[in-house]
């Protein structure tokens, strides 16, 4: 009976300090992933990232890389998708040095370089959203008034209104996916994807459709 006390309570006693310390290791190591987590979720547009890194190279044109603007050179290498360009740029090809020499920048980030540099010499791609926010999708209307209503509210620079139906109506006839297309590439004075690099395609469409739709005290009679 004694011995089976003594056992119990050295099983408890065990348990405990096992517990405990899992419990440490967790506030040993949460912070690391949250700071990653967070530096993930900074990830630049490709405009930032070229001027920061790769405009050393490829404004010159140094070592024979493609210069921004030389549409020419360009057409050549957008016959490969993003990806493999993307591989090339990671990876380092000839006299391009890995990650553009800057091991800090994330796949999404030297993505997002190529595809500025490519629309900068006559192409037409879309810089990809980060994989890391895209994890956690907002309903419209908070994406609107997190990133939207800046323009949207007040129509800055022409900027359809929100609720404004008569704005709306004849944009959405055109059809609603190449509305949606058009907010992600960008469109006269709108910015692709309203500035915000890491938004992604489901919550723009979800943002436009609320803008469309929305009862606002804004609307225009
Ligand atoms: C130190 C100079 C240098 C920097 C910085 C640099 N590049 Fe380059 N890059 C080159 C050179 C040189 C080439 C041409 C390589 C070749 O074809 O011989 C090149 C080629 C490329 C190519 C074409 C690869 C292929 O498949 O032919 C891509 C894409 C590219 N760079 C992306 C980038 C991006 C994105 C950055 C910034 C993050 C960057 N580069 C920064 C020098 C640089
Ligand atoms: C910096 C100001 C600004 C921000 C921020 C902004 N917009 Fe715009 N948006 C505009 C302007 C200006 C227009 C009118 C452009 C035109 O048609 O010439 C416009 C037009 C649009 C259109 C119509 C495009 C077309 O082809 O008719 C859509 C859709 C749109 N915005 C969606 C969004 C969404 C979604 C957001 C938020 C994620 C957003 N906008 C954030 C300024 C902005």
């Amino acid at each position: 009976m004694n011995t089976q006390v003594n056992v119990d309570r050295r099983l408890t006693v065990a348990t405990t300090a096992l517990l405990l310390i899992m419990v440490a290791f967790c506030f040993l190591f949460l912070p690391a992933v949250v700071q990653a987590a967070g530096a993930q979720g900074r990830e630049r547009a490709g405009k930032e990232i070229v001027a920061a890194v790769c405009a050393t190279c490829h404004t010159t044109g140094v070592d024979g890389a493609p210069k921004i603007g030389d549409s020419k050179a360009w057409a050549k290498l957008t016959s490969q998708s993003l990806t493999s360009l993307a591989e090339a740029a990671l990876k380092g090809v000839r006299r391009m040095p890995p990650h553009g020499g800057n091991p800090d920048l994330t796949d999404t980030e030297i993505s997002r370089a190529i595809a500025y540099m490519v629309n900068q010499s006559g192409g037409d791609w879309i810089e990809p959203v980060s994989k890391f926010e895209s994890a956690l999708e907002r309903g419209g209307a908070e994406v609107v008034q997190t990133y939207c209503a800046r323009c949207h509210q007040d129509g800055t620079a022409g900027a359809p209104r929100i609720g404004d139906r008569t704005a709306w109506l004849p944009r959405v006839k055109q059809g609603f996916e190449l509305l949606v297309r058009s907010a992600i590439k960008g469109h006269g004075a709108m910015p692709s994807r309203g500035d915000a690099t890491n938004l992604t395609d489901a919550e723009i469409r979800a943002a436009i459709a609320y803008m469309v739709n929305a009862d606002s005290a804004t609307k225009r009679r």
